[in-house]
């Protein structure tokens, strides 16, 4: 009998599993894949190793500017994937090492649910039943899709098929302007793709704030991207030489269509049904304290959780949180109300907390501060000043949501993430300095601005 048995090796998964040693723990964790999950094998790791290769062909592309003379750069497309491809093997082999120093028991196969602990179907059909005092639930999220768009691998592909491209398309079109559809936008048209981006809300990164969509809008421009939001597509049309993606009284030919609309709970086939645990359209409920569902002994953590963001850090704070309520049967819940997201295009957008628009739908009375980056010396120096900084408090009161967008903003937010963690005063996180020049000074300013007392 296991302490822990674990369904599903990805950010939530292995992260329960590791966090396990710090109390002894017996643990075996069940993947029908590889250990890594979405954000080592198919999410946040090959993404960015993709944006970087892109943000240093740009870096080239624009020497010239800071006065270095380079021959204009091609892109060797093979060397890139094969880079994306050690970069995600080598933490893959890293984490499946760690897993073994700790003595986690990895075993291959696909879980399911029974009572006593979860029954695991391997590769020859056989079965065997893991018994375990507690489960954790961590199957993740698959890409989906909208009608008349069907993925086949080749002309309507997801974010899985994209990041394994063994060549650069000419002409993409993709379907949903939130992190991953930003994100892919970013990187092709910054490597020479024509580019497509369909939004059916009224702005890229919708839920962001609007100050940073426009910052992010304006740049995708700059890159080449057609920026179409507030339009819905009509059903793709496979031809021969392409595919025909019909909006309005109009349509774009592309060579494939990346549809990035969301991601769907994997939580079919794991045996939820005629169990206590509280499903709906897939995600599970539970008790954020814990990560508890409805089933004693039984947790949920990362993409299948019901209400949260999907996120990889926000799956290893989970699966912390329920690691201990296991092993000590106190709570250390994660703290969402300060949950950083990136988005790692270029320039990257940071946010944390509320935005404006949530603070006021939560009955706040805010005051909001912004400030651009365009008398930033730093962004001047890296010929980047289009970014924006925006502090939002509730009145007289501490900082509720911040949002940066700009060079480096996914780093910069941290501090923000303290400040909003924190519930700092605008003038107590103001009366810290920030080293000059850096990019972080736009933040500095804004706390001044935000305290009744700029400077510049
Ligand atoms: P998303 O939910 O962030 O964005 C999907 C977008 O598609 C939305 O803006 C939505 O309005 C739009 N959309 C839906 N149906 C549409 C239609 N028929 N036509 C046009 N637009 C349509 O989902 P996304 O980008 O696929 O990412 C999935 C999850 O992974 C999200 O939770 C995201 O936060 C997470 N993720 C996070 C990243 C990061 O933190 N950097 C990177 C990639 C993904």
């Amino acid at each position: 009998m296991r302490d822990i048995v674990i369904i599903g090796g990805g950010p939530g998964g292995y992260a329960a599993a590791l966090y396990a040693h710090n109390f002894g723990l017996d643990v075996a964790l069940i993947e029908k894949d590889t250990v890594g999950g979405t954000c080592l094998l198919r999410g946040c790791i090959p993404a960015k190793a993709w944006l970087h290769t892109a943000e240093v062909f740009h870096t080239v592309s624009h020497a010239g500017t800071f006065g270095v003379i380079a021959e204009p750069p091609r892109v060797d497309w093979g060397a890139a994937l094969a880079r994306k491809q050690s970069v995600v093997d080598r933490l893959v082999g890293g984490l499946a090492g760690l897993l073994k120093q700790r003595n986690v028991e990895i075993i291959d196969g696909f879980g399911r649910l029974v009572d006593g602990g979860v029954e695991v179907t391997f590769d020859d059909g056989s079965t065997s039943v893991v018994e375990a005092r507690h489960t954790v639930i961590a199957t993740g999220s698959v890409p989906r899709s909208i009608p008349g768009y069907d993925f086949d691998g080749h002309r309507i592909v997801s974010s899985d098929h994209a990041l394994d491209w063994e060549s650069q398309p000419d002409r993409v079109a993709i379907i949903g302007a939130g992190a991953i559809g930003c994100e892919f936008a970013s990187l092709l048209a910054d490597m020479g793709s024509e580019v497509h981006l369909f939004e059916m809300l009224d702005q890229v990164v919708p839920g962001m704030e609007p100050e940073a969509a426009r910052v992010l809008n304006r740049a995708l421009k700059k890159k080449g991207v057609a920026v179409r939001t507030g339009v819905g597509v009509g059903p793709a049309e496979i031809s021969d030489s392409g595919v025909r993606v019909p909006f309005g009284d109009d349509a774009v030919e592309v060579d494939v269509v990346l549809v990035a609309v969301g991601r769907a709970p994997a939580t079919e086939g794991i045996g939820l049904e005629g169990t206590p645990v509280e499903v709906e359209r897939g995600f599970i409920h539970v008790d954020p304290a814990t990560m508890l569902t409805g089933r004693p002994g039984t947790y949920a953590v990362g993409d299948v959780v019901a209400g949260v963001p999907q996120l990889a850090h926000a799956g290893f704070a989970e699966g912390i949180a329920a690691v201990t309520h296991i092993a000590t049967g106190t709570t250390r819940p994660v703290m969402y109300s300060a949950i950083p997201l990136v988005v790692y295009t270029s320039p990257e957008v940071g946010a944390v907390g509320l935005t404006e628009q949530q603070a006021r739908d939560a009955g706040y009375e805010v005051e909001v501060t912004k400030h651009g980056m365009g008398g930033v010396g730093r962004a001047i120096i890296q010929d980047d000043t289009g970014g924006t900084v925006k502090l939002v408090a509730e009145k007289d009161g501490p900082l509720l949501g911040a949002t940066v967008a700009g060079p480096g903003a996914g780093e910069m937010i941290h501090e923000l993430m303290y400040a909003v963690g924190w519930e700092a005063l605008p003038s107590e996180a103001a009366a810290f300095v920030h080293a000059h020049p850096t990019v972080s000074e736009a933040i500095g300013e804004t706390l001044l601005a935000a305290s009744g007392t700029p400077l510049h």
